[in-house]
């Protein structure tokens, strides 16, 4: 049923009407933090959008849990749909250009939600498609996790006594993220320096983030105040951080290098030993899915300090919100 009454979104959210998020980059501080709290508006019930039976497409090329049953999910509490168009089951399976997939497809759907490999190819469908493109995870980043993430550290340290959100409590927390420079450590990166979240990643030699992400970060954290920093020591990555936070060592597509990343990783697990070290309050984060014994014990995912599963479920949110602007009527 379609036509109830939706709750007007704020100035910094119609302006993401029709644009798309292909980086947490594409964001401005002040946009992200009007997603942030439409997410948790959302959640708390405090206000609806009815997006009037509108339509993402999910072209996905690599699996997927979270992302694909999120935005599902999402699309139906805003009163919409989703088709999946996974390659194996369509043309982009046989190789039909990326330009033809997306201008037919612009004419079917309202959005196209795409994880892939190369940021390249997520570019090339936002060029020629004329309706919003959505990063669903690629291997350069993943900005949808960094929403769900962001909004649960704020809810851990920024919660108002009303339920609301006090956004102003990220500015100077310490996020310190061990593990491997990849896509998730790059979104959570550019989405903390707009925030004004200290980040640390802690990482071995040679598994540093991305020198573009790295300095675009440091531009973006002049403007918060923010500090993004890079060490080779785990302890001194965690040491007083409010959030830890750890990834998979080898991501999708990186399978053939499995072994050898668990040789450069021994000794990066996130484990109790890791948390004694960080603020007495820290949470912690995984976007999951996580091998347990490897990047985190199971002590750490399981204990008292963990948010994996309200960080899993905030994804369902944070994409509710993003959808909500992407998505508003006009
Ligand atoms: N965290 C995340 O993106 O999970 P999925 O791969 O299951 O979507
Ligand atoms: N870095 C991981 C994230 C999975 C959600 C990957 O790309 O496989």
């Amino acid at each position: 049923m379609h036509g109830a009454a939706s709750t007007p979104l704020p100035a910094a959210l119609t302006e993401l009407r029709g644009r798309d998020l292909l980086s947490s980059a594409d964001l401005s501080a002040e946009q992200t933090r009007a997603l942030l709290q439409l997410a948790a508006d959302l959640k708390a019930g405090r206000c609806s959008i009815d997006l009037g039976g509108r339509t993402l497409g999910l072209i996905f090329t690599k699996s997927s849990t979270r992302t694909r049953v999120s935005f599902t999910v999402a699309m139906a509490r805003l009163g919409g749909q989703t088709i999946d168009l996974n390659p194996s089951v369509t043309q982009v399976g046989r190789g039909e250009p990326v330009a033809d997939t997306a201008r037919v497809l612009s004419r079917y759907v309202d959005a196209l939600a795409i994880r892939t490999f190369a940021q390249g190819e997520l570019e090339d469908y936002a060029h020629w498609a004329s309706i919003p493109v959505i990063n669903a995870l690629t291997d350069l980043e993943h900005p949808c996790q960094a929403l769900a993430d962001y909004l649960t550290l704020a809810e851990c340290f920024g919660r108002r006594e009303d339920g609301g959100l006090q956004l102003d409590a990220l500015q100077g927390l310490t996020l310190a993220y061990v593990g491997d420079g990849n896509n998730v450590a790059h979104s959570l990166m550019l989405c903390g320096a707009l925030l004004g979240v200290n980040v640390r990643i802690g990482c071995p030699e040679g598994f540093e983030p991305d020198q573009g992400v790295l300095d675009r970060s440091r531009q973006l954290a002049a403007g918060s105040g923010a500090v993004v920093e890079v060490l080779h020591e785990p302890v001194a990555a965690v040491h007083g951080a409010h959030a830890l936070y750890t990834d998979v060592w080898a991501s999708m597509g990186q399978e053939e290098e499995k072994a050898e990343r668990e040789r450069a990783f021994s000794g990066w697990c996130l484990d109790e030993a890791l948390i004694a070290e960080a603020d007495s309050r820290a949470i912690v984060l995984h976007c999951l899915p996580a091998y347990r014994g490897l990047e985190i014990s199971a002590g750490a995912i399981e204990g008292s300090s963990s948010r994996v599963f309200d960080q899993a479920e905030n994804r369902l949110h944070a994409q509710q919100a993003l959808l909500a602007a992407l998505l508003a009527p006009g």
